[in-house]
């Protein structure tokens, strides 16, 4: 018993935040809670940069913007903060860029802000770091699903997602992407919906693409997937 609390606090310390918060600039003001405002689910390449930082507001208890509130940000070992603490700004906001550390896998960072009495308050902003193959994948994703897969267009690319009869799902969707097995998964980007029951509308991409890239992107869509996949048998 004894052991295992020990090897679970050891766990938490290496595995989690950083040692030490660092020490920034004294709290002008206080809140009674913090949310988050937007930055949660980035996706970027391990040891990369978030496409988009992280912004979190402190409110008091009427759910007003708190100005001159300390925000520290911790997360694992390896994630830098840029700035790492500060206070907030007139609309009670707090900026940090980020850069994620050099492990592929997912990062789940804190922003804290502590009323007058030391009480901390937490909001939590899960991101992705891919490996060379999953970032492989995003890539092939872009070129050749997203049209489909992305109901959102951009500049570069419109949106072909309304037009489909069977909506298909963005592989974020973990709920819809989890039930496919490892194999099914890349039987379907292999040879399309049809060869597995499901809507010819799905192509099948093995006469496109090599099997090291549908392998690419069957990782790239387990990566992403919210709520994370838990292989079947592995507990
Ligand atoms: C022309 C549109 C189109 C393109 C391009 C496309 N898909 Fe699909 N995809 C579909 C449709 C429609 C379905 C839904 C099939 C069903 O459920 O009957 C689907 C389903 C899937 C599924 C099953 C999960 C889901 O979303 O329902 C996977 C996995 C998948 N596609 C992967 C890919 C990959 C990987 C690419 C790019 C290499 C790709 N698709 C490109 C239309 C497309």
């Amino acid at each position: 018993m004894k052991t295992t609390l020990v090897l679970l606090a050891a766990l938490a310390f290496a595995g989690c935040h950083q040692a030490a918060a660092p020490r920034g600039p004294a709290a002008k003001a206080f809140g009674a809670a913090i949310v988050d405002v937007s930055g949660e689910k980035g996706v970027t390449g391990a040891g990369a940069a978030l496409d988009q930082p992280i912004v979190s507001q402190v409110n008091d208890a009427q759910g007003n913007g708190v100005a001159g509130a300390l925000v520290e940000m911790s997360g694992p070992a390896g994630v830098v903060f840029d700035p790492p603490s500060g206070l907030t700004g007139p609309d009670g906001q707090f900026t940090s860029n980020v850069r994620l550390g050099s492990a592929a896998g997912r990062y789940l960072l804190t922003a804290t802000t502590r009323d007058k009495a030391g009480k901390a308050f937490q909001v939590s902003f899960p991101e992705v770091a891919l490996d060379y193959q999953q970032t492989l994948g995003r890539e092939l994703n872009e070129m050749y699903c997203s049209r489909c897969h992305n109901s959102e267009s951009t500049a570069e690319r419109v949106s072909n997602h309304d037009n489909l009869s069977v909506p298909p799902h963005a592989f974020s969707d973990g709920t819809a992407l989890n039930q496919y097995t490892g194999p099914n998964l890349v039987a379907i980007i292999s040879h399309g919906g049809a060869a597995l029951g499901k809507s010819a509308e799905m192509p099948p991409y093995s006469p496109t693409l090599s099997a090291g890239d549908i392998d690419a992107l069957a990782a790239y869509i387990r990566a992403v997937a919210d709520p994370p996949y838990r292989a079947p048998g592995i507990f």
